[in-house]
């Protein structure tokens, strides 16, 4: 049987992830989430498509690109998660299950940040449970796409 395809994006500033704000994201590297995703993924028959970028119209292509190509797409927009009507328009290409992921919790954050561009056009959303949120995002993918 063909494995499934998970794709995860990444947005600006989390390939520094560890060394930003540790307060705020923790101390473990994308590098290290990566890790965890490909292993949990693999356990799972399934397998991980990871991108990460600091732009904008990269990020959109990377979605264009996961369109037809992936059974889901787990994505931090990170700061574009606020301002980026491109990637919401980007998201609604896609016809498989979106999980929006937010390591820190938004709605407690700055009022800036409460505003999620694309969580009307995500299948869900997890916010605030720290890098695990990405791990628990793949376990909703998995479950939804019967990997
Ligand atoms: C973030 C939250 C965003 O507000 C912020 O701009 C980020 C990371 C998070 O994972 O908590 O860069 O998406």
């Amino acid at each position: 049987m063909e494995k499934k395809q998970i794709a995860v994006i990444h947005g600006p500033n989390l390939n520094m992830l560890g060394a930003r704000e540790p307060g705020t994201y923790g101390a473990t590297s994308l590098s290290e989430i990566n890790e965890s995703l490909r292993r949990k993924a693999k356990k799972n028959n399934a397998e991980v498509q990871i991108f990460q970028s600091n732009h904008e119209g990269e990020i959109v292509e990377a979605i264009q690109r996961a369109s037809g190509n992936c059974h889901a797409l787990i994505i931090n927009p990170a700061a574009y998660t606020h301002t980026s009507v491109a990637l919401r328009d980007a998201l609604l290409l896609l016809d498989v299950p979106v999980i929006e992921i937010h390591i820190s919790n938004i709605y407690k954050r700055e009022a800036f940040r409460h505003k999620s561009m694309i969580a009307d056009v995500v299948t869900g959303q997890i916010s605030g449970l720290g890098s695990a949120g990405y791990l628990l995002a793949m376990d909703a993918a998995v479950e939804m796409i019967g990997a």
